[in-house]
């Protein structure tokens, strides 16, 4: 009785519960702005993840996505909604929780196909002053789509993986 007292004492409640196996870090598709353009690019966070000491997730994997600057909104979009072209109305995180966004540039062929779920988050960063146009963004679903959209004080630290879209093979979690 007292070893296993002694032995829980030791591991932690966080020990008899399952964990992930960390991945290096979190690899990002990003709308930015080169020359006055929006541009699609892969960045790969930096730091990466690391192991979570906070109370619930504990021994778990976190990252930072940086400081919030402003408002959190969560969106509901219609099923087959043309957002058209556009800024993005602040640098912000847009997670897309369901149904899916199709971003499409003016001076590029580069596009993106954003789907509802784990990987259904971008970053947002071609606002007015660095790009004159901005980006096209539809959302072809059948169903609404959900998106939630966390403005940042500052760009993340990162590494530019390549120009275009995150590809399957750096989105594996
Ligand atoms: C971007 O282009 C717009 C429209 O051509 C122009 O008004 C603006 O000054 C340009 N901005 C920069 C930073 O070059
Ligand atoms: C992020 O990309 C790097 C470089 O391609 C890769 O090694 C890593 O596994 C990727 N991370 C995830 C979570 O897929």
């Amino acid at each position: 009785m007292l070893i296993l007292a002694l032995v829980a004492a030791f591991l932690g409640p966080s020990a008899l519960a399952t964990t992930l196996s960390t991945p290096s870090t979190l690899n990002i598709t990003v709308i930015g702005a080169s020359n006055n353009h929006s541009v699609l690019e892969c960045w790969a966070l930096e730091p990466g993840f690391s192991e979570s000491a906070t109370p619930g997730i504990s021994g778990n994997s976190v990252i930072g996505l940086g400081q919030g600057s402003g408002a959190v909104d969560f969106a509901l979009i219609a099923e087959h909604a043309d957002g058209g072209l556009h800024n993005a109305p602040a640098m912000q995180w847009v997670t897309f929780l369901s149904g899916s966004a199709h971003i499409t540039l003016p001076d590029s062929e580069d596009e993106a196909w954003v789907s509802g779920g784990k990987y259904g988050t971008i970053l947002a960063l071609d606002t007015q002053d660095v790009s004159a146009e901005g980006h096209y963004t539809e959302y072809p679903s059948d169903e609404v789509t959900v998106a939630i959209t966390v403005p940042i004080a500052a760009v993340p630290g990162h590494r530019v993986l390549y120009q275009g879209p995150c590809r399957d093979t750096e989105q594996d979690y």
